[in-house]
């Protein structure tokens, strides 16, 4: 960054960052997408067929009928008729940012974030000798173990830092210490903020290294310690492995979102390279303003556990305001390990190829998102349900957008909340309908007894009733009424099993291949189990 640069081209470049022309045009002109660009009529001539087109990346805007040109500053001055400074400020307005003084930029702060760029570089080669040294021994064992290679090592910039205060001691002079969160001030001077951790550096858009996430190697907590935020590094913008996957992502035309660094390492290392991870479990709508910008097409990769399915929740709501009518966002979940690390190092590329492919459109996600938070077998989580759906749509920019996904939500509703399903999966064994005294019986406990409804919700919904009739006239306490809830699963399950045994019978009377009757011996097992359980229930 040269001293002369001002306050101001500083801000104007931030705002380039935050906003992306495709929505600072967009509000103006209607654009479609065509290939990677946007194109639509030019607002500063006449004209009935588009020649004005958009390039989201490059942040441009140019019209190939009357030859206007420029980025989202010059649009906003021309399209209102504003100077510079009004631009600016209705700019910074959309992007949620407040003016800066238009004063020069001091020399002595852009000093000073070069020497914090320069102590943060000398501290990863610290940290990456070091790993290569008796001291680093078990590290650069544990991340051999965990399939580094040295080329992935050297790519990343991996260190190790050492227990003792190798940092404070071997940069003793330098006053930019503390500022870099490398080091804090104790009683006896200054002490290193990492020791004994496995040190990944943190690089910023331009591939400065501007902070550390230290995993430990002991199990000791926290897990990672990442820098807290400096001059130079914002937890809350910082998106992992971005540096690297810039050119990956434009040429997969979509970025894909992982957990953990170690998975967006992996991950980009065995073929996607278009991956990257938000830093801390948290992620921002700051993280996913960076990613918009660079491409609209989003698939999540969560992690199969709660917490996996907890983030992509929020994930989903992070995302509704960022959507557009090209944006492509999806959802995917790892099964069959816990992270996409494991799966690639276990099951290998294509198992995680299988998962990503696999991924929900965000439309099905939420949809999923509604009818598994609410009890929407009954009136009054219906309600809720709606409600949460209302509010998600409403955060959509786009009316088009908004009204497309309220009408593929109706006919949804119309076909009944639970029992929908894109793709009927083939069934098949094929239970007996619910009897008529089974159903009456079923919608008054449901009316009846709500927290019933939602603890069996899956096997309620998966009944294909409809809750919404009436059902008085009996008398349950909420003993009996579980205990009518369980015995019908029991029996139910019973029943598909013996289903399955026959199935499975002719099967191996027809081939008379022994791996079936195996198959078949271990369904008896489970039969006399499950028969045993019914048994025990129906004697309390
Ligand atoms: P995970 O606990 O899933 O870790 O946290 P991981 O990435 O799978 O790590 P390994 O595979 O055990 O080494 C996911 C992410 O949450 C952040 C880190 O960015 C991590 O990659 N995190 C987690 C923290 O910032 N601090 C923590 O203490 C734990
Ligand atoms: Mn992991």
């Amino acid at each position: 960054m040269a001293p002369n640069r001002t306050n101001f081209s500083n801000f104007t470049d931030e705002l380039r960052a935050r906003l992306s022309i495709v929505d600072v045009v967009g509000k103006r002109v209607p654009l479609t997408k065509k290939g990677d660009r946007y194109w639509g009529c030019c607002p500063f001539h006449n004209e009935k067929t588009p020649s004005f087109t958009v390039v989201e990346d490059k942040g441009f805007y140019k019209c190939f009928g009357c030859g206007e040109g420029g980025d989202i500053i010059s649009f906003t001055m021309k399209i209102n008729n504003m100077d510079f400074k009004a631009a600016i400020e209705e700019l910074a307005n959309m992007a949620g940012m407040k003016l800066p003084d238009f004063k020069p930029r001091d020399p002595n702060i852009v000093k000073h974030e070069e020497e914090l760029f320069n102590i943060c570089d000398a501290a990863a080669n610290t940290f990456h000798e070091k790993l290569f040294t008796p001291d680093g021994a078990a590290a650069l064992e544990y991340l051999r173990k965990r399939g580094f290679t040295d080329d992935m090592i050297k790519k990343y910039r991996i260190g190790y830092a050492p227990k003792n205060n190798i940092i404070a001691n071997k940069f003793a002079g330098s006053k930019y210490l503390v500022d870099a969160g490398l080091c804090r001030r104790g009683d006896f001077g200054l002490y290193d903020f990492f020791r004994d951790r496995l040190m990944f550096p943190l690089f910023n858009a331009n591939g400065k290294i501007v902070a550390f996430s230290g995993r430990s190697l002991d199990g000791s907590e926290p897990k990672y310690k990442n820098t807290t935020d400096t001059d130079v590094f914002h937890k809350r913008r910082t998106v992992f492995g971005l540096n690297f996957a810039r050119d990956a992502i434009h040429r997969a035309n979509r970025s894909i979102v992982v957990e953990g660094q170690i998975d967006a390492i992996k991950m980009q290392t065995n073929g996607f390279g278009e991956t990257v991870a938000p830093l801390g479990t948290a992620l921002t709508d700051e993280h996913i303003a960076i990613l918009c910008k660079l491409n609209r097409n989003i698939t999540f990769c969560f992690d199969g556990d709660g917490a996996g399915q907890k983030a992509a929740a929020r994930a989903c709501s992070i995302m509704m305001p960022f959507l557009r009518d090209i944006s492509d966002v999806r959802f995917a979940f790892v099964s069959g390990g816990k992270d996409p690390d494991e799966i690639l190092e276990k099951n290998g590329v294509d198992a995680m190829k299988k998962i990503i492919d696999n991924a929900v459109p965000l439309v099905d996600f939420l949809w999923e998102l509604a009818n598994k938070n609410f009890v929407v077998a009954t009136p009054g989580g219906k309600l809720q349900a709606e409600k949460f759906l209302d509010a998600e749509l409403d955060k959509i920019a786009d009316p088009e957008l908004k009204k497309f996904f309220k009408q593929e939500y109706d006919k949804r509703k119309f076909q009944s909340w639970q029992s929908w399903k894109k793709n009927k999966e083939v069934v098949k064994v094929k239970l007996p309908d619910i009897d008529a005294i089974t159903k009456n019986t079923l919608i008054y406990i449901v009316n009846n007894f709500p927290e019933l409804a939602e603890k069996y919700l899956d096997f309620l919904g998966s009944l294909g009733i409809d809750f919404d009739g009436d059902a008085s006239g009996l008398n349950m306490d909420l003993a009996a009424a579980e205990k009518f809830i369980v015995s019908l699963k029991l029996h139910r399950y019973l029943d598909k099993l013996n289903s399955q045994k026959r199935e499975l019978t002719n099967q191996w009377l027809e081939t008379g291949d022994n791996s079936v009757r195996d198959e078949i011996n271990n369904l008896d097992a489970e039969i006399e189990k499950y028969t045993e359980k019914l048994e025990v229930l129906l004697t309390i």
